[in-house]
């Protein structure tokens, strides 16, 4: 089953996506993560997605397509995914669909995750994210044992360079204009299933596995 984890910028698709794939025997795909680590990596995909990454702009659509269709053709991916961070516009949601629909799959559903702008930047302003695991931890609503350091693997913490002010306006901004139509999107084909998202982590877990249980194979 494919499931897609709609949401703004600091709603806690993160955080949750790595839970819902363990249950769901799927893996969990990151466009956020992949481009990070391709930067990380210098890869040519990385370095064309730099600048606009740090602006809080998407990364053009070719680039983060092929990222991702090369993802979904690898045997890990081929029952199950929860897709973080993708689709982000209609453009990437119709190619998705298309994409699956040549090899006999579907999106099951798509979880929106709601949370209220003033929370999302409070949450962005004090994230802290493991160097080595990717662990997300936030400063004061999930603080490591140790400050800077990760529970999981010991490694270094780091902020995001795109949780900058500036950057955070902008991503809110893009958010609005190019991946909050895909909510009609979604609810138009019937796929769509809403989750409030501004409660503790636990309960949305719970209620975002509920919305799955929901959700019908393709
Ligand atoms: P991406 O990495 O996808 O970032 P995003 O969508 O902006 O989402 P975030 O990772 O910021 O937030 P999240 O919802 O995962 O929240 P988290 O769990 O960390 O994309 C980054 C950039 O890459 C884009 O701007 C774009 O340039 C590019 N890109 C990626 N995909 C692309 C695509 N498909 N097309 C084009 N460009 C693309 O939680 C946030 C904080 O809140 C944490 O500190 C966490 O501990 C805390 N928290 C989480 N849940 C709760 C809770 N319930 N209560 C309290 N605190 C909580």
């Amino acid at each position: 089953m494919y499931v897609v984890l709609l949401g703004p910028p600091g709603a806690g698709k993160g955080s949750q996506a790595p839970i819902l794939a363990e249950r769901l025997g799927g893996v969990h795909i990151s466009t956020g993560d992949m481009l990070r680590a391709a930067l990380k990596n210098g890869t040519p995909f990385g370095l064309k997605a730099k600048a606009y990454m740090e602006r809080g702009d998407l990364v053009p659509d070719d680039i983060v397509l092929g990222m991702l269709i090369e993802r979904l053709e690898q045997a890990d991916a081929s029952e199950s995914a929860v897709l973080d961070g993708f689709p982000r516009n209609l453009f990437q949601a119709e190619q998705l669909d298309r994409a699956l629909e040549e090899a006999g799959k579907g999106v099951s559903c798509a979880v929106n995750v709601r949370v209220p702008t003033d929370i999302l930047v409070e949450r962005l302003a004090g994230r802290w994210t493991c160097s080595r695991c990717g662990s997300i931890y936030h400063e004061q609503f999930r603080p490591p044992k140790q400050a800077g350091v990760c529970d999981n693997c010991g490694g270094e913490l780091r902020q995001r360079a795109d949780d900058r002010r500036e950057a955070v306006e902008r991503r809110l901004e893009v958010y609005q204009q190019e991946t909050a139509p895909l909510i009609e999107f979604y609810r138009s084909s019937q796929r769509l299933v809403d989750v409030d998202g501004d409660q503790a982590p636990e309960r949305v877990t719970w209620e975002l596995l509920a919305a799955m249980e929901r959700c019908q194979p393709v």
